[in-house]
C-alpha cells in the first residue's frame, strides 16, 4: 500500500508517494528521476548508490525509503548547486580518475562525506573510508591521489554543502 514520504532532498522540501518495500535507491532513481546515483549491485556491496543521509555517507539501496521520513538526503547534485564544481570533482578531472565513470558519483559522495568530518586524513584513512566503493575499471590510485590532494588543501577550502 502506498504512503507519502516527506523529506528534504538537496535542500528542498520533498513529498513523494512510495511503497513500503521500496528503498531510497528505488525512490530517488525510479520515482524522482535522479539518475546520478547508480545501481551496481542493489545489495550494499559496491557503493555506486552512495548518498548523504543526514550528513553521512549511506548506500541508498540498503535504506528503506520509509525510514527516511524527515531526513536530509543529498545526492551528487548537491555538490555543485550554484554552478561551480566541487573541489573533489575538479581533482577527479585533473587526476583522470574516472574511466567509465559508473562508480564516480558514489566515490564523490563517499569522499565528500568523509572529508567533511576528517582532519588531515592519511592515505590509509582515505583508502579505508572509500573501502565500500568498488571501481570495476580498477582506477583506485587516481581516486585516492585526487582525494589526498583535496585533503591537503590544494583545491582550496571545502564548501559547506553536500554533506
Ligand atoms: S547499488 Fe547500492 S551498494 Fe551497490
Ligand atoms: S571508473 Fe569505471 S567503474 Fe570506476
Amino acid at each position: 500500500m502506498g504512503q507519502i514520504l516527506t523529506f528534504k532532498l538537496n535542500g528542498a522540501d520533498t513529498e513523494v508517494l512510495i511503497n513500503g518495500d521500496e528503498t531510497l535507491l528505488d525512490v530517488l532513481r525510479g520515482r524522482l528521476s535522479i539518475t546520478s546515483l547508480k545501481c551496481g549491485c542493489n545489495h550494499g556491496d559496491c557503493g555506486a548508490c552512495t548518498i548523504h543521509l543526514n550528513g553521512r555517507a549511506a548506500k541508498a539501496c540498503t535504506v528503506l525509503a520509509a525510514t527516511a521520513t524527515g531526513a536530509r538526503v543529498n545526492t551528487l547534485e548537491s555538490l555543485f548547486l550554484g554552478g561551480d564544481l566541487h573541489p573533489l570533482q575538479k581533482a577527479f578531472i585533473d587526476f583522470n580518475a574516472p574511466q567509465c565513470g559508473y562508480c564516480t558519483p558514489g566515490m564523490l559522495m563517499a569522499a565528500s562525506a568523509f572529508l567533511s568530518s576528517a582532519e588531515n586524513p592519511s592515505e590509509p584513512e582515505i583508502r579505508e573510508a572509500l573501502g565500500g566503493n568498488l571501481c570495476r575499471c580498477t582506477g583506485y590510485n587516481q581516486y585516492i591521489e585526487a582525494i589526498m590532494a583535496v585533503a591537503e588543501g590544494n583545491y582550496g577550502p571545502l564548501p559547506k554543502r553536500g554533506a
